[in-house]
């Protein structure tokens, strides 16, 4: 008899569990049901993926969505837009948003938002706050939770846990992972008169310095070893953090973003001026080159686009009073394609970054790994399609990246979520039916 799917993905270059080969892969329910040679197999649809690579599907750890309260700059169907544009089938989506999301109603408020408008699947991070401590062990069980977010410095939003005391009780708390921004708050305060006299983004990473992250990221990891907490440091950006954590992987994953692996200072202040200010900032490139030697000797266990939309006309404000932030789930796949192409880190190597990474690290299930079994989640590249980046490209709200006009060799063309087609060549296809992302410790 015949064996039949849903959908076949026919000659497409798979990367799975036994590395990189050419192969049939088989779909039924949402799920991979066959890997292997499917000739004889017959589905409901088929795509002929010759000449393209079959990645497992590109999940993003760190977005802000902006919804509910600040979706002048985006909301939950136009970032989800963006993501499937991009190649990336799963999101995780950060707190401060309008109210900021510290209780398990307001994960609720989001996951029900997002039914129905989100292109792709999506869990949403509780924020750490003063006054829901006692409540973070239960809250961050809830389904579609993907766990427990701390500020350490103010970023945009009004989320901070700025004092060891408040930290160690937060790590006390629970058992999923707790991801972390890393910026020292009373260092920041400190020097802020950096930023005010400067009038400059150029001192964006003069004023927050990496004696800010460092000591930040030193506070947290002692901290966590007492607690026996294991605990996961978002977008690392400098040599000396790198240092420290790889010696310190027991209790530390590590994140860094395609943005501090490909802008510099002092090139893209002067070249982008705010359009280049996040936080933590891009730095030099002597930073860039480690966090390169730390994507080569395995450090770094995840990437995540920190996509931080404002729009041109926050963003055109003088600086210091131009908020921090850019667009990046769009383009991560295509700046980090050109990566692969340019010879920086294998294909292999990406795909441990933002599939297998954020399963291992978050707890994911039946995510992350081309096998049998588990979602018919894709990212389809095309390594050889040469492309420019620009903003009329851009599907995010805010319409604009730092990469405008960045020529790169890698594009995504389609994105599959559980065996539905939701972007083609550019396009989105069907309607909006992202499901919330599963968890070993709270299954939606
Ligand atoms: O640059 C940033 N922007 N860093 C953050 O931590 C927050 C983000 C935002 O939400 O705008």
């Amino acid at each position: 008899m015949t064996q039949t799917f849903d959908l076949i993905l026919r000659h497409g270059l798979a990367v799975t569990p036994n590395g990189t080969e050419r192969t049939d892969i088989g779909v039924s329910d949402g799920r991979i049901k066959a890997i292997g040679d499917l000739r004889a197999a017959s589905a409901a649809e088929e795509m002929d993926l010759r000449g393209l690579a079959v990645l497992p599907g590109v999940i993003d750890t760190q977005v802000h969505f902006r919804e509910p309260g600040l979706e002048y700059k985006e909301d939950l169907a136009t970032g989800t837009a963006a993501a499937a544009q991009g190649g990336v089938v799963a999101v995780f989506e950060m707190p401060n948003t309008k109210p900021s999301a510290t209780t398990a109603d307001a994960i609720d408020d989001k996951l029900a938002r997002a039914k129905g408008r989100a292109w792709v699947d999506h869990a949403f991070f509780l924020g750490a706050a003063a006054d829901n401590i006692d409540h973070l062990a239960l809250w961050e069980r809830r389904p579609g939770c993907a766990g427990i977010k701390v500020f350490m410095g103010s970023s945009t939003g009004n989320l901070l846990v700025p004092d060891d005391e408040t930290l160690a009780e937060v790590l006390a708390q629970g058992v999923r992972r707790i991801a972390v921004h890393c910026e020292d708050e009373g260092r920041l305060a400190e020097r802020k008169h950096l930023a005010d006299a400067g009038a400059h983004p150029r001192v964006h990473h003069e004023w927050r310095d990496v004696e800010t992250a460092l000591k930040a990221s030193q506070r947290l990891i002692a901290l966590a070893e007492k607690a026996r907490r294991r605990v996961h440091v978002l977008h690392v950006t400098t040599a000396e953090e790198m240092e420290f954590l790889a010696d310190h992987k027991a209790v530390a994953t590590v994140e860094t973003t395609p943005q501090h692996l490909t802008l510099a200072a002092p090139e893209c202040y002067e070249r982008l001026g705010s359009y280049a200010q996040m936080n933590p900032p891009i730095r030099g490139v002597h930073h860039r080159d480690a966090l390169w030697r730390a994507i080569a000797n395995g450090v770094v266990d995840v990437l995540g686009s920190d996509h931080a939309p404002h729009t041109r006309e926050e963003k055109d404000r003088p600086y210091p009073q131009s908020p921090s932030g850019m667009t990046g789930v769009q383009t991560l796949v295509p700046v980090m394609l050109d990566h692969v192409s340019q010879g920086r880190l294998t294909l292999e190597r990406l795909v441990d970054l933002t599939s297998a990474g954020p399963a291992r690290i978050f707890g994911i299930t039946g995510k992350g790994r081309t096998a049998v079994g588990y979602d018919a989640d894709f990212t389809i590249v095309d390594l050889k399609a040469e492309r420019i980046i620009t903003n009329d490209w851009i599907a995010s709200r805010c319409g604009w990246t730092p990469f405008d006009g960045k020529r790169v060799t890698g594009w995504p063309t389609a994105t599959i979520v559980r065996g539905r087609v939701v972007m083609r060549d550019g396009q989105l296809l069907g309607a909006p039916s992202g499901l919330p992302v599963r968890f070993q410790e709270c299954p939606a």
